[in-house]
């Protein structure tokens, strides 16, 4: 299998070494990056725009670059035939790209690959919501300065909190709006369930944790399900779970095998 990444950070390099090691299963040919990039993260070529990239002729392009990257490539990749994997899976809390990437895909029968990234019971969810599902919430514990910058925060002193403190309470397409860094986790939860604004988020400024959680719960015919993820940074991101790359990666390997799980 032929694929091509956009981007050139934290997550490509995981996913490089991988690809590099697995005897030809899976051939990088390229890689988008932007023109302020350093040097590949591996011995495949880079370039600053997407047709170098489409004319090596990828099965499949895994977009670990950001959300702007998938609304400027997503529809063309699509259009072009070819596979998209998103790991900046927040871009789809927009539902007019999430319809055009929908809808480009289906006419071009190319498929858009969505990883679990940080999480994981998106295949116990999406296996549930085939027979119903009535709640889902998910709950983001993270040390409290790893939520400044966001809008939800303006006028919090984040510095001064002693103790576990709910920040936001809503759905997950407020979530992705007003705490953008939480939005691919709450657009990856709701797209494999009940939808943006049916989702449930609660996000909390934990003083006392390093690590961060995600705690899942669904309810449906299925009966109930709880998932709790204490995910590890990245070894060159801080700001990335290792996990995310590590799924990209699951999911690359998963097209390559005869048997699959
Ligand atoms: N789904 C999840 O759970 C999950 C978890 C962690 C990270 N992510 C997403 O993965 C993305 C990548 O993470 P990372 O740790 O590798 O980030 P990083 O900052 O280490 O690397 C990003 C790379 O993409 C490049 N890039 C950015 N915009 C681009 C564009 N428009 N065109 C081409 N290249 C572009 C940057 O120059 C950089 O090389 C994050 O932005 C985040 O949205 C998703």
């Amino acid at each position: 299998m032929k694929i091509g990444l956009i981007g050139n950070g934290a997550i490509a390099s995981v996913v490089t070494a991988h690809c590099e090691g697995s005897d030809g299963r899976i051939e990088l040919v390229g890689a988008t990056v932007l023109s302020g990039d350093g040097p590949s993260v591996g011995k495949h070529p880079t370039f600053t725009n997407l047709d170098d990239l489409l004319a090596l002729g990828p099965d499949l392009i895994v977009e670990c670059a950001g959300q702007e990257a998938v609304s400027d490539y997503g529809p063309e990749i699509l259009k072009a035939g070819i596979g998209l994997m998103v790991i900046s899976v927040g871009a789809l809390a927009d539902a007019d790209l999430l319809n055009t990437l929908d809808a480009q895909a289906r006419e071009s029968d190319a498929k858009v690959i969505i990883p679990a990234g940080a999480l994981a019971g998106l295949d116990a969810i999406t296996a549930a919501r085939t027979g119903g599902l009535d709640r889902i919430t998910l709950r983001t514990r993270k040390s409290p300065m790893a939520w400044s910058g966001a809008p939800g925060v303006d006028g919090v002193d984040l510095e001064t909190i002693a103790a576990p403190t709910v920040i936001f309470k809503g759905s997950a397409g407020d979530a992705a709006r007003t705490f953008p860094k939480n939005a691919n986790v709450a657009a990856a939860v709701a797209i494999a369930g009940i939808g943006m604004e049916n989702t449930q988020v609660e996000l909390i400024a934990d003083p006392g944790v390093t690590r961060n959680i995600h705690h899942i719960e669904a309810e449906g015919a299925f009966g109930r399900l709880e998932v709790d993820v204490q995910a590890e940074p990245s070894p060159d991101n801080p700001k990335t779970s290792y996990l995310a790359a590590l799924s990209i990666i699951r999911q690359l390997d998963k097209l390559t095998e005869t048997i699959q799980i």
